[in-house]
């Protein structure tokens, strides 16, 4: 590494001309780029699976300051191999289970090269016409898969959106549903606004309730329950917005949750829909996992009542095959977010904009810039079509479903709440762990203690990873299927590890 050529004074010679777009070079330098990743894929099996390097590790091995001359690929991409994948947290391991998954795919990464390499900036239709129409037609291709209700199409007068990631999404519906209310009540009432999500929403809801000015006391996280399955009610609801309402404040939105974080829960749409529009609050879906197994018939279900909701979103970088970052988000009425978030400089007018013949997606969206993301979408879709992303899910769903099946088998454990999808939340049962009197900690909390010393050794080991949740006060592991590689062998042997690691606890 050329850290003491950065002490050159600035008039040194710097060699030859650099040419950073020079054809030949661009060629040459992919080819070994390309050929390290696919190394990289063949062995990702034998990294450990969760980072196992300290806190400031890569201040000790990188210089302080950017080399003055020009370092070659090779050299660069020895030091990527030494230096950076030790620090690497491998989601592409087929032995990753942790948090949800960020499945990758060649038609996700090609796609990626392809609207990297053109290098487009698509703000609006005029600086790339293609960018935007390609994402107008993707949407409506994948909101018909989804079969969502023909209003949330362009086609039927809606129209879907591609975001970096659901945080972006909520929070750009959220300012979409204020707005149109302060235009209502006035904007000197924006304190009275309340949102509304369960204990089990993502913080997303939190965050964007936040970012858009709503009052700290205004945000509801209504309380679930296990003989719900942790899905948010709409007596609860109606409970709370009622309570809101007589203290002369004004419901706004709801966060409904298919697939929570912690659990996978699912919210029931149709009864929270009917409940909201009777209090004229905008509904947002928020599907950011689970919404790629809506694909699926079986799944469909799930979805119901959507026809009732003002927006849905859903990841398609996480369990879809497609390369962070690719949130979807459809909405029925695509004025309501233009009204919010447009701007129109003049630096920015041309013909097609002032005509309003076109979708201007900076207008549907926080930032100005964009990427080309229905690129690497379509690219998934035309290179596996329908049948075959289906077949992926229906895969990790089984996957899920046999390790569900070997926890069954051990009456030390337990699946702590139903699976709906391919998330397995488990622990070991307080009856096999036992104590719970001592310094007054409960047998609850002697399990949870257990569980978080047993998931903390497993992930020591580096041989799988699995992530937490502590659901109704009770400390689960999470077993996430949905790494691309990821096999029923790999499942098995998960399964083994986690026994090893147990016997070796409770001995
Ligand atoms: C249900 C749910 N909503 C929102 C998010 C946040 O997604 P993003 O990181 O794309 O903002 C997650 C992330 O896991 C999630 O599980």
């Amino acid at each position: 590494m050329g850290s003491l050529q950065n002490q050159k004074p600035e008039n040194a010679s710097t060699g030859a001309t650099i040419k950073p777009l020079d054809p030949e070079e661009f060629r040459r330098q992919g080819h070994l780029v390309i050929d390290f990743l696919a190394d990289y894929y063949k062995n990702v099996e034998k990294h450990p699976v969760r980072s196992q390097v300290e806190p400031g590790y890569l201040k000790e091995r990188i210089p302080d300051s950017a080399p003055y001359e020009a370092e070659p690929i090779e050299e660069i991409l020895r030091d990527v191999q030494k230096d950076i994948v030790p620090g690497i947290t491998h989601w592409q391991s087929p032995n990753y289970f942790a948090y949800f998954p960020s499945s990758g795919s060649i038609a996700g990464f090609l796609g990626e090269m392809l609207s990297t390499g053109f290098n487009i900036v698509g703000f609006n239709w005029m600086s790339s016409p293609a960018a935007t129409e390609l994402e107008t037609i993707v949407m409506d291709w994948l909101g018909k898969m989804l079969k969502l209700p023909s209003e949330y199409l362009f086609s039927g007068g809606g129209g879907g959106v591609l975001q970096g990631t659901t945080c972006e999404a909520i929070l750009c519906t959220l300012v979409a549903s204020r707005d149109q209310m302060l235009k209502k009540i006035g904007r000197e009432n924006i304190n009275k606004l309340v949102v509304y999500g369960s204990d089990q929403t993502h913080s997303a809801i939190q965050k964007a309730a936040q970012i858009a000015g709503i009052n700290p006391n205004n945000f509801r996280a209504v309380a679930t329950t296990r003989v719900n399955e942790f899905g948010l009610t709409a007596d609860a609801l109606r409970a709370t917005i009622e309570s809101d309402i007589e203290s002369g404040l004004v419901p706004l939105f709801l966060c409904a949750t298919i697939g929570t974080t912690s659990s996978t829960a699912v919210d029931p749409l149709g009864p929270l829909c009917d409940v909201a529009q009777e209090y004229g609050i905008w509904v947002h879906v928020d599907a950011a996992y689970a919404g790629s197994a809506l694909i699926c018939p079986e799944y469909r279900h799930f979805l119901d009542g959507v026809e009732k909701a003002n927006s849905f979103s859903f990841n398609a970088h996480k369990w879809f095959l497609t390369t962070l970052d690719c949130c979807c988000l459809w909405v029925k009425d695509p004025s309501a977010l233009v009204k919010a978030l447009s701007t129109y400089p003049e630096y920015l007018r041309n013909r097609a904009s002032d005509a309003k013949q076109v979708v201007d997606y900076k207008d549907w969206q926080i930032t100005l810039s964009r990427r080309f993301r229905s690129l690497k979408l379509w690219l998934v879709l035309r290179s596996y079509g329908v049948a075959n992303l289906r077949k992926f899910l229906r895969s990790h769903i089984n996957m899920a479903k046999n390790f569900e099946g070997q926890i069954g088998m051990d009456k030390r454990f337990e699946v702590v709440v139903p699976r709906n999808f391919a998330t397995v939340c488990f622990r070991i049962s307080p009856i096999e762990i036992g104590g719970g009197n001592q310094q007054m900690v409960t047998k609850e909390e002697a399990a949870n203690n257990f569980n978080a010393k047993l998931l903390e050794s497993i992930n020591e080991s580096g041989k799988i990873y699995m992530t937490h949740a502590v659901i109704g006060g009770v400390y689960v592991m999470r077993f996430a299927v949905g790494a691309t590689l990821t096999e029923n062998r790999h499942v098995n042997l998960a399964w083994k590890v986690v026994q090893e690691h147990a016997n070796a606890l409770l001995m």
